[in-house]
């Protein structure tokens, strides 16, 4: 799909409505209210031990699944138009990005859109200013280090760290 086609299709109006739900989420002093307009953003009931620390940043939203017991600290990103789910219990530190969305390449092919899943598997950490490119997973209570860009899936029970973020440890419990 290219960035024309986007503005003149339906995700536009969704864009649009969830651009204005954002102003009034990032402007709540409660989490409860936050809740209320995420799961509204998101079109699913959120968990209410789960918490998002606003400013929280979304461009889309519905194609966006969080678990029960989430923790997002504040000021990350997510572009979700590709879809990113977030298991149970995960906890994702501060100013972390999760992509979905990319464009080609070939400069003639430039204003497409090519949209790939992200997911985070139950009870995985994501360090703060981390970088999660389309495509990958998160492997169950994996470990992304601070500041890494995760280039490919990781499997479960790892740390990894770096760009591109490389497993440095299994965890053994
Ligand atoms: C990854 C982390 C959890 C430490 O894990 P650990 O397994 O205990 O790692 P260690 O401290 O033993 O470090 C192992 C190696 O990785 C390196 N390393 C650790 N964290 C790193 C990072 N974020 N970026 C680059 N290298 C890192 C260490 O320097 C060390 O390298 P060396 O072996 O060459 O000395 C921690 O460094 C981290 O990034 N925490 C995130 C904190 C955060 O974001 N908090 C916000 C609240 S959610």
């Amino acid at each position: 799909m290219s960035l024309d086609e986007l503005q003149f299709s339906g995700l536009q109006k969704a864009v649009a409505r969830t651009k204005q739900l954002s102003v009034k989420m990032n402007n709540a002093t409660d989490h409860e209210t936050t809740r209320e307009i995420l799961s509204e953003i998101i079109g699913q009931k959120l968990d209410e031990r789960t918490i998002v620390f606003t400013p929280f940043h979304i461009n889309l939203g519905i194609r966006t699944r969080i678990g029960k017991r989430v923790f997002i600290n504040h000021a990350c990103t997510f572009l979700d138009i590709g879809g990113i789910t977030i298991e149970d219990d995960v906890q994702i530190g501060p100013n972390v990005n999760v992509l979905t969305e990319g464009h080609p390449l070939d400069p003639a092919e430039r204003r497409k859109l090519i949209v790939t899943p992200v997911v985070i598997k139950r009870n995985a950490w994501i360090g703060a200013a981390a970088t999660i490119l389309p495509g990958v997973t998160v492997g169950e209570n994996s470990v992304v280090a601070a500041g890494s860009v995760v280039t490919k899936d990781v499997p479960d029970n790892s740390v990894v760290v770096g760009i591109p973020a490389k497993v440095i440890k299994k965890l053994d419990f």
